[in-house]
């Protein structure tokens, strides 16, 4: 598949938060990523209106640039058109729950066509995490996505490689900043919900329409996630129990505390079953997290419990684990 001087060649499907953080990582780092995973070039960009494609590499600078001035990228490009010249799809796009799309059908035709794929795409996973993984194993392409759990915290890599030959008997963890960010403050600053929710909505850490986080959706998609690929379950999305954090008030903050407790929406997959709600977290439990982290307690049967903790979303933390999949590859052998 590599290019006559055995380049890799990687498109970015979706240029917006992560597409763009991922963009620069690869350049600034690309001394460091060379020696670990071998040369390469980024050949292709799309955006939802657009693309960009360079047989020598495209000009990311130059792209953001433009992305940023126009809006779009400039020409008529979509991920089908340039599937049969990449090697690498790295798959930024949104992610949806129901379909899974656009993701899902970007992450099909990549794997079909012999294309190794890194995405930080929750949906296509949620959706099609089987069928995905059966296409990949056909054409021998590789799916990674430690990106799409966790951010920087790595949790999927981690289980697969360091804790190999473990069985995994239960993951507890906070999976989504944006709620444990809204409950640290209704802690410490006993203020009610929708104060903190506009505040954290100006400050850019909720999105305008907050629902996806508040009511504990992209929590129940990752949780889906790490069920299915480090439990060997066979979740859907519809299997999750979930309450969300809207009607937490600072009083029961004022409870909790008396007893030593706080509380955090917690992510729960056992054998039994997945659960995304909020809970008492005594404040001496290492899930006992502030601000936007993530932390997770990995329940094993050889090793007992791992804890792992970091930064679960932003630009750069997300490009830390796409390109942490990225040397992955080289080392289980990129086609
Ligand atoms: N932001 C984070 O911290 C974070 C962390 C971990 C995982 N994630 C996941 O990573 C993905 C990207 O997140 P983000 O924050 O970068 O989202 P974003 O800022 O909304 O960017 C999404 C990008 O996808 C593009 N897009 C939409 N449909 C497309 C299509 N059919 N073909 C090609 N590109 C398409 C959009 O194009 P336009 O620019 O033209 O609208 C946009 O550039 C999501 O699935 C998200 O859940 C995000």
């Amino acid at each position: 598949m590599k290019d006559v001087k055995g380049l890799k060649r990687v498109a970015i499907a979706g240029f917006g938060v992560v597409g763009r953080g991922l963009a620069k990582a690869l350049v600034t780092k690309k001394d460091v990523l060379i020696k670990r995973a071998g040369d390469y070039r980024i050949a292709a960009i799309c955006d939802s209106k657009g693309g960009i494609y360079s047989e020598e590499g495209v000009d990311v600078f130059e792209a953001i640039r433009i992305k940023e001035k126009e809006g779009r990228l400039p020409e008529e490009l979509t991920v089908e058109d340039i599937i049969d010249r990449i090697d690498i799809l790295f798959e930024c796009t949104p992610t949806n729950v129901e379909t899974g799309e656009p993701g899902l059908s970007h992450i099909k035709l990549a794997l079909e066509n012999g294309v190794d794929v890194i995405t930080s795409n929750k949906g296509p996973l949620v959706v099609g995490y089987k069928e995905l993984m059966k296409t990949a194993k056909k054409t021998g392409a590789k799916l990674m996505y430690e990106a799409t759990v966790g951010g920087a915290m790595p949790i999927i890599k981690l289980v697969k490689n360091e804790l190999a030959g473990n069985e995994v008997l239960s993951i507890k963890g906070i999976l989504n900043g944006t709620c444990n960010y809204i409950l640290s403050r209704m802690e410490q600053e006993k203020m009610p919900y929708s104060q903190i929710l506009s505040e954290a909505q100006e400050l850019g850490i909720a999105e305008a329409d907050p629902t996806y986080d508040v009511e504990g959706i992209d929590a129940a998609a990752k949780l889906v996630i790490l069920a299915n690929s480090l439990m060997n379950s066979n979740a859907t999305f519809s299997d999750v129990e979930r309450t969300g954090i809207s009607s937490i008030t600072p009083e029961a903050f004022e409870i909790a505390a008396m007893k030593g407790y706080t509380i955090r929406l917690i992510a729960e997959a056992t054998r039994d079953e997945l659960r995304v709600s909020p809970r008492l977290v005594p404040f001496n439990s290492p899930l006992c997290v502030y601000g936007t982290l993530n932390a997770a307690l990995i329940q094993t049967d050889l090793a007992g419990e791992v804890v792992v903790m970091g930064r679960g979303a932003g630009s750069s933390e997300t490009a830390s684990a796409m390109l942490s999949d990225f040397v992955e590859l080289s080392r289980c052998g990129s086609k």
